[in-house]
């Protein structure tokens, strides 16, 4: 494993009670960054072993703007300082075809995956530029970049959410705050719950490795991201999609 040194450093996970997120805020734990997760359904975290590793877990719903802030002023409170912020939050909505598609599914889908990220950056970005540093990673996904049959809404949020990473990316360039995204392929987990099994097996055919990514990858490629080894690369997707990308 590569070893990143974090140690003096505060994140935020979004989204890190489980899954990829719950994988990356134990990455950075691991590497000695004090993390606070914010996630809508904390108590699993709480009740559990692995909560243990954190500094704090905070109930944040990432589509609230006034639990948004909120949850700044109580990791500031409990951290001091938020150096890297993980955009990871997110939900897949129901499998449909755009003319079949709720409107209600669409709006819970755009608020968590696109307004939620755009929530966070907003709210957290004014304290890293107070700060002068920090690293800002979201994650978005291939479907952002290739747009999924049958996945309108995810597909259209990530698709913001990549360009969201781009124009704050500018915005940020000569201020020390680096943002960039990271663009995953399929990974197991709970996610899929919302997809049938056959847009699982479909959009699985469809990378190139012939397997799904892992936690594991997803989080060491976050990591980087969240390094000094990291310098010169903001406003980019960093894909992690087993050569399914194709730009
Ligand atoms: N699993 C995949 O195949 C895959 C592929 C590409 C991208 N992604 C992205 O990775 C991220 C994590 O996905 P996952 O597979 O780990 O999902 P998951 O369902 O396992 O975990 C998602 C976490 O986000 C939390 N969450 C959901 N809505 C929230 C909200 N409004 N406020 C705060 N927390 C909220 C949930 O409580 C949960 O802990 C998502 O953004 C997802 O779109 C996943």
């Amino acid at each position: 494993m590569i070893h990143f040194d974090f140690s003096g450093r505060a994140a935020v996970v979004t989204g890190g009670g489980k899954g990829i997120g719950l994988g990356i805020a134990q990455r950075l734990a691991g590497a000695g960054a004090a993390v606070a997760v914010w996630d809508m359904d904390p108590d699993p975290l709480r009740d559990s072993a692995a909560g243990g590793a954190f500094d704090a877990i905070f109930a944040v719903d990432v589509t609230e703007p006034a639990g948004v802030e909120q949850a700044v002023r109580d990791t500031l409170a409990r951290l001091g300082r938020i150096d890297i912020l993980v955009n990871n939050a997110g939900v897949a909505g129901p499998t449909a075809p755009t003319w079949e598609y709720p409107l209600a599914e669409w709006d819970r889908v755009i608020a968590t995956d696109l307004t939620g990220v755009f929530l966070c950056c907003r709210a957290v970005a004014s304290v890293m530029r107070e700060q002068g540093s920090g690293r800002i990673v979201n994650i978005a996904s291939v479907a952002g970049k290739e747009g999924n049959a049958n996945a309108c809404a995810y597909s259209a949020a990530k698709a913001g959410v990549i360009a969201l990473t781009k124009s704050l990316g500018k915005e940020l360039a000569r201020s020390g705050i680096i943002v960039n995204c990271v663009a995953p392929a399929m990974v197991q987990t709970d996610l899929l719950q919302e997809m049938t099994s056959a847009y699982i097996a479909g959009v699985t055919a469809k990378i190139p490795m012939g397997r799904l990514g892992t936690v594991r990858e997803n989080a060491d490629m976050v990591a980087w991201l969240c390094s000094e080894a990291c310098s010169f690369s903001t406003g980019a997707v960093f894909d992690v999609s087993g050569g399914r990308a194709t730009y």
